[in-house]
This record gives C-alpha cells, structure tokens and sequence, in this order.
C-alpha cells in the first residue's frame, strides 16, 4: 500500500493534506482565537476532558506572581491517568523497548503488565519506607525500569529526581543532596556503542555519605552486587505485594523535580506540578503528534532530559499510545540502526534533535533507502534553532515529502510544547517554530517589557494566565526563581530566549543568557567554568559556546594561568576536571591558554567579545575594557591554534 501523503504544497508554503485533516486531532484554525477569548476556561474544558480526575477542582486558575496555581482544590493521581484507566485495554503495547545489543530481543509491555509492574515497584518503594512528598533519585540509562520506577513513584505520590546518566558522580551526589533523597533507583550499567557502561561505580560515589539509604539496582550488564544497603531491582519486584492503592494528590502537589542549567554554576530544581504538568502533557501529545491510542511515538530523548520525560515517558501514556525507548548509540552497528527501529516497530510520530539529524544528513542515504518509512506521520524537532538546510533534509529523506515537521519550542521550566504549528492546522515552514499552542501567549519585547515592532528581534516573554505546565517554582531556592523568571519583566514570565515574528509566525534565534545547547544538551557556561577553576593552577577562566556544524554549539574555555605556561597535557587534564564534575556531555572541545581575559572596569569578564573572535567577528565595545590589549593577544592565540 502506498503511504498516505500527509501534506500538500501551496502557495511556496506546506500544509496539512486531507489525508491529515481526516485523522488530525484538531484541525480548526479558529482554536486559536477560541482560547484567546478566555484561556482558563479553554484549559478547564481540555483538562476536564483528557484527563481522570478524583474530585474536580475548585478554582481553575489562581494568580499570585510570581507564582500560580491550576486546578487549585482539584484531586487525581498521575500514574492512574498513565496507567490504571487504559485498562479497558490492557494487551494494548505501553512501551516497546529496543536494547542496543543486536542480538537481544525488543521487549513490549502491555498497558496491563506495566499496571502490574508499577503496583509492585509502588510497593517496594513503600516497604522501603518512602512516603508521599520523598524524593527518590533516579539515576538508569533508557531500560523499561526507569518507566516503571518515575510511575511507581507518580503513584505513591513522592517526587522523582532524574539524573542523566551520563552525567558524573559529582553531578548526581550535588542533586542527591540537594533534593535530600533517600532511595537512589540506578543499573549495573547499560550497552553503548556495543560496550558496557559501567554506572554503579559513579552511582555509589555519588552516594556516599549523603541521605540515600538504599540503592535498588537494575542488573543490565551482569554484575554483582554486594552489600546491606543494595537491593535487585526484578528480585524485589517478584516479592512485592501485587496492588498499591493510589495516593490522592493535590492538582499543585509537587510531582518531580528535573536539575537544569542556568546562568550560574550550580544547577537548579525546576518543579513541576501534578495536574497543570499532566494537561500539558497530554494535551500537547494530542495536539503536536496527533496521538491516538494504539499510535506508537519514539522520541529519541534520554529520560535524564525534560523531552524525555514528557514525550519520551509521560505524554504518549496519557495519550494510551506507545512509547518506543531504544538504549543505544544512534549509529550502532550501523548509521541505518534508527531507521531499522522505525521500519521494524511501526513507528507513527518521530521526535529528534537537529543536533542528530545534521550527523545523519552526513552519513550515505543508502542507510535510509532500505529502510521502508512509510509508517511515519509527523516528525517533530526540538531542543535547538534547526536550520532550512536539515528542515529540508528531515521533510524529503525519512519524511519522504509526506510527513509534517513540527519544530517544538519550548523549556525544562515550561513542562510541555509551548511553540508550535498544528499538523492539522499548519502551515509547516522551516525554520520557524509557529505559533504559541492555543491558550498560551507570548509577546517579543525589548529590555524594558515593551512589545517591538512586528518582525524585529526581541525577548521572548510570556504572558499570564501561564501554562499549566509551567514550573512552579526552583527546589528551596525562591530567590533564584524570581531572579530567574520574574525580575525582569515582573507580570512576564522571561525564557531567556531570543526571537522575531515571520509572516505572523514565532521564529526563535537562541539563548540570550550564559546556557549552551551542546547537542542539544542544555549547559550552562558556569557550571564548566567552575570545574576548570578547581584545578589550582587555574587563575581566571572563562567559558563561551562557539557555533559547530553538528552539534549546534559546543563550549571553548580560555583559562589564565597563576604561573607557568599551558600544555596538550594541561588541557586534557582540565577537560577531565570537566568529566569528573559534570560529565563528558560537558567537556570542552579547546581550551586556550591566554595571558589575560577581556574585562570591564568592575571585573566582569566580556564573553561577548570571547564569541566574537572564536567567530572571527571583529568584537564591537572594546572601549569599555580595562585591557583591550587583551582581545589581539587572544584573537593571535586562537588562530596560531586552530
Ligand atoms: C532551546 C528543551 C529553537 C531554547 C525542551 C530553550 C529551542 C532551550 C527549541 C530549553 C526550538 C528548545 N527552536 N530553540 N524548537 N526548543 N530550544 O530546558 O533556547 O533543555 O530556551 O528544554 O532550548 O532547553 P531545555
């Protein structure tokens, strides 16, 4: 059978087929305008309709900046509306998980195995003495236990902290402590690029000596564990009392808390919600990829990621779709793996990062043509600007000319999409993001809040009532959070993000803070520059991202040193200071030895200028220097470097 053509060309423009309009949630342009009118009562209507409420709320929106509150009075719990009411379902496929290794088998769990699974995890986390409002750290790599322990968590209502494994020891142990976690959920390890990881070993450093009282661990890659304070993650699931009623949560009941870059150097607790993160979720995976239940979704984001947790956890459950999680390197045994996923498991709706469709726009197409794509309905983009070249690429070589791409706008501290176009609604342009999701409004404005002219570049701000899925508020930390968020525009929620308008159509330009997107990764300059900086021979440092063909951005040091001179060996060693504090997600790509870094009079150091020379940008402001000797000393080193 040929495979329907789910978008038409018109006008220089794409749009939504009637092939897409037949089976697209929602096609009606006027929506937009709908929710306009009253968007509390727009999200009301959408909440009370998508999702499984215990008791309803009382007030749907309550506004008190900078916080504020949905479905305030309103009761349900989370892993009932991912779980429990597909039951009516219950050999409908949950998850299908694809391990790296090719010789193992895929694994699917029904609706009704994972309702199994959670009630039993749910339980041993009980037995274990955690209690509603308990953090419990999850440090896993992509296995169907990471699903099943942040749900059994959803049900017994304590709050899961997730820690990208790749991310070091000292990253874990820094979030561990932070969010005073008592149970840490981690593997043995897991299969990358056909190698065991080992993740223990980090897992047990990060541990030691703080508030973790048990680690359960996932035996992945065989190892043994010892040990009074270690349980077996399937051991104690075979044990385990077979039901676990769920706790009653609050709408506004905190439900995890996701670290995250910011502008200094230690990353903070964005939290999130229970009922406002769920209709976000829900509903965007409606809306955004056109979800129905049986429909299977694979979004390529590790779970230690926000994308992950929402659309690659969360949302298609919601939604009783399928979520397919796959282990493993991209390109493992060859660059055709993702490809031979998408063919052989059905998938519907893909969901990447720019970052992994320019390393595959790179490699022969013959690894795409003999794979049969037909299954794919809408392809989405997320994390990072994607530029006309890989839009075009993604649209005509795994879309075949056939499917949407929807460039996903949107933030850890926003829970959901919150820019988009609509499959059904379109029109789908590179480049460009789209429209704010109904019910949602954002403005571009200059400095001071004010809105600029249509089509010149501004603030990307946000405008109350806020989405449901908007954080509420950084773990123990209130200052930073309105410091953040709420100091520059007081009534307007800032997103650090740049922006314009094209042809009507929200267009995102990047970061206007410190935070890099390394692969779409999101870091933040600080963080590395304080990793550096604990090498005692480190004088000043100062770290920049400088822009690269694959992975978007990736960060540049210049580190001044208190004596001596730098060295190959010197810079790997920093660069491992890097791993060991973060991880290598974070690891610079150089690191220039200078003898002095551009600073103004009061001692901040000018980063600009420190971009502009990697880009071999003549640097503007150089009067307002102390040293402007500095810039032609480094400019000299970076290119007697490159
Ligand atoms: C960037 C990821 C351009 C943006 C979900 C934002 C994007 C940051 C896009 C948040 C997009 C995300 N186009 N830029 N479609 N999506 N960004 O918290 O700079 O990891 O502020 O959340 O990613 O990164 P985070």
């Amino acid at each position: 059978m040929k495979a329907p053509k789910y978008v038409v060309k018109k006008g220089g423009k794409y749009w939504p087929s009637n092939a897409m309009k037949k089976i697209a949630n929602m096609t009606d342009k006027n929506i937009y305008d709908k929710a306009a009118k009253n968007p509390v009562k727009f999200w009301e209507g959408v909440a009370k309709e998508g999702l499984t409420w215990e008791k309803e709320w009382d007030k749907t929106y309550v506004e008190k900046l900078p916080y504020f509150e949905w479905f305030k009075g309103g009761k349900l719990n989370f892993c009932v509306n991912c779980v429990d009411r597909h039951l009516e379902h219950p050999k409908r496929i949950a998850m299908i998980w694809v391990p790296e290794p090719t010789g193992e088998k895929p694994i699917e769990i029904t609706y009704g195995e994972l309702y199994d699974k959670v009630n039993k995890f749910a339980n041993v986390l009980k037995e274990n003495g955690i209690k509603k409002g308990d953090v419990v750290s999850i440090y896993l790599p992509m296995v169907p236990q990471a699903l099943i322990a942040m749900l059994a968590c959803t049900r017994i209502g304590a709050i899961h902290s997730v820690v990208f494994s790749a991310f070091s020891a000292d990253a874990l142990k820094a979030r561990i402590e932070d969010g005073k976690a008592k149970i840490l959920i981690t593997a043995d390890g897991y299969y990358r690029r056909g190698k065991p990881e080992d993740l223990l070993k980090k897992a047990k450093k990060a541990a030691h000596k703080t508030t973790i009282k048990k680690i359960i661990v996932v035996n992945r890659i065989g190892k043994r564990v010892h040990g009074k304070k270690f349980l077996d993650f399937d051991t104690e699931l075979q044990i385990a009392e077979s039901y676990c009623k769920p706790e009653t949560m609050n709408s506004e009941d905190t439900m995890f808390i996701l670290y995250t870059s910011g502008t200094t150097g230690k990353p903070k607790g964005i939290l999130h919600d229970t009922g406002g993160y769920a209709i976000q979720a829900y509903q965007t995976c409606k809306w955004n990829f056109d979800l129905h239940p049986g429909d299977v979704m694979w979004c390529t984001a590790d779970i230690g990621w926000i994308t992950g947790h929402t659309y690659a956890m969360y949302g298609p459950l919601l939604a009783g779709a399928t979520t397919l999680v796959y282990e493993g390197g991209p390109d493992y045994p060859n660059p055709g793996r993702w490809w031979k996923i998408i063919q052989d498991h059905e998938v519907n709706v893909f969901y990447t990062a720019p970052t992994a469709i320019r390393m595959f726009m790179k490699e022969d197409f013959k690894w795409i043509k003999k794979h049969n794509l037909s299954s794919l309905k809408i392809l989405g983009t997320v994390g990072e600007p994607i530029d006309q070249k890989s839009w075009m690429w993604y649209f005509n070589k795994i879309g075949g000319e056939r499917c949407p791409v929807i460039d996903t706008w949107w933030q850890t501290e926003t829970g959901g999409t919150l820019i988009n176009v609509l499959p059904g609604i379109g029109p789908f342009v590179p480049t460009v993001s789209g429209l704010s999701f109904p019910g949602i409004k954002h403005v571009i404005v200059n400095e001071k809040g004010k809105e600029v002219p249509k089509g010149k570049p501004g603030l990307l701000a946000q405008k109350s009532p806020f989405a449901p899925g908007m954080l509420h508020g950084v773990h123990n930390n209130h200052k930073k959070y309105v410091d953040t968020y709420w100091k520059k525009f007081k009534t307007m929620y800032d997103t650090s993000d740049g922006a314009y308008l094209q042809n009507g159509l929200i267009r995102i330009t990047g970061r206007t803070d410190d935070v890099m997107k390394v692969a779409g990764h999101r870091l933040s300059t600080a963080e590395v520059e304080d990793a550096i900086h604990d090498n005692r021979k480190v004088g000043d440092v100062a770290v920049v991202p400088m822009p690269n063909k694959i992975k978007g951005q990736v960060p540049i040091a210049f580190v001044v040193l208190k004596h001596g001179k730098g060295s190959k060996k010197l810079e790997k060693k920093l660069k491992k200071y890097v791993d060991i504090k973060i991880g290598p997600t974070a690891r610079p790509a150089r690191i220039f030895f200078v003898e002095d870094l551009p600073k103004t009079r009061s001692g901040k150091i000018m980063r600009r200028i420190l971009k502009a020379l990697l880009i071999d940008e003549e640097p503007q402001g150089l009067m307002t220097l102390v040293n402007p000797g500095s810039v032609g000393k480094i400019k000299e080193i970076i290119k007697a470097n490159q």
